[in-house]
């Protein structure tokens, strides 16, 4: 199936499977449904899978529960070590910026899966370095993008693919098309090759009925 062409459209269940720890909440967690569909799709048992953003770690359990290695960076101290605490090879999530990703030992990865933080253009707060004043803005955000994906080729398989979950943002009457942003922000480093819509059959929320993955291969 890895090289099958994948439809433009999926319908797939909502449900937050895991729960989140206490010292914070799934608000920011892409559903284990969405994740095993695309490493089914993208990806074959033993192969490596790789979350530079990985968060509450959605990615790694699926891929570790599907029989692929997983491997992972989070920048939040408290999220890594849980993360890694129940992972059986907790050595392969590693505590850093994801910009630091060239710095690690990771083997070459079949697969990189990945939600990175979103942004609203009308914010200040640059979520890449945790709302440091010194890189506020939408426009540092999307540089930092680029440059962390552009550490990400050779970290990669020739031809192995690389998924971005992002959605738009709509704050207030403030709308900003991250998806098309980010879309150029990695095509810097990569092809894109297609933007898989996933609907979602449950929808957790009025307007939360959808959500996109850009698929890219490594030029
Ligand atoms: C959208 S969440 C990922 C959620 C993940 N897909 C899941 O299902 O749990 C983005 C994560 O990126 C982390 N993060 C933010 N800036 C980072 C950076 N520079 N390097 C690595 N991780 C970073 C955040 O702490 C957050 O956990």
């Amino acid at each position: 199936m890895a090289n099958a062409p994948h439809p433009l459209f999926v319908t797939l269940p909502y449900k937050q499977e895991r729960a989140a720890p206490d010292f914070t909440t799934n608000e920011d967690k892409y559903p284990e449904t969405l994740v095993r569909h695309f490493i089914k799709h993208y990806s074959k048992k033993g192969d490596k899978v790789f979350d530079p953003f990985a968060g509450l770690g959605t990615t790694l359990f699926e891929a570790e529960k599907l029989g692929r290695a997983p491997y992972g960076i989070e920048a939040d101290r408290d999220r890594y070590e849980w993360v890694a605490a129940q992972m059986e090879n907790w050595t392969a999530m590693r505590h850093d910026d994801a910009f630091k990703m060239d710095k690690h030992d990771f083997p070459k990865f079949d697969l990189v899966l990945t939600s990175p933080p979103f942004m609203a253009a009308s914010h200040k707060w640059n979520p890449l370095y945790n709302g440091d004043p010194k890189h506020a803005g939408y426009d540092v955000y999307l540089k930092r993008m680029t440059a962390i994906f552009k550490k990400l080729p050779p970290l990669m398989k020739k031809g192995a693919t690389l998924i971005v979950h992002v959605d738009n943002l709509l704050i207030g009457h403030r709308y900003t098309p991250l998806v098309r942003d980010m879309a150029d922000a990695v095509s810097k480093s990569f092809d894109l090759k297609s933007e898989i819509i996933v609907a979602w059959d449950t929808p957790p929320a009025a307007d939360y009925k959808h959500t996109h993955c850009l698929v890219f291969k490594k030029a």
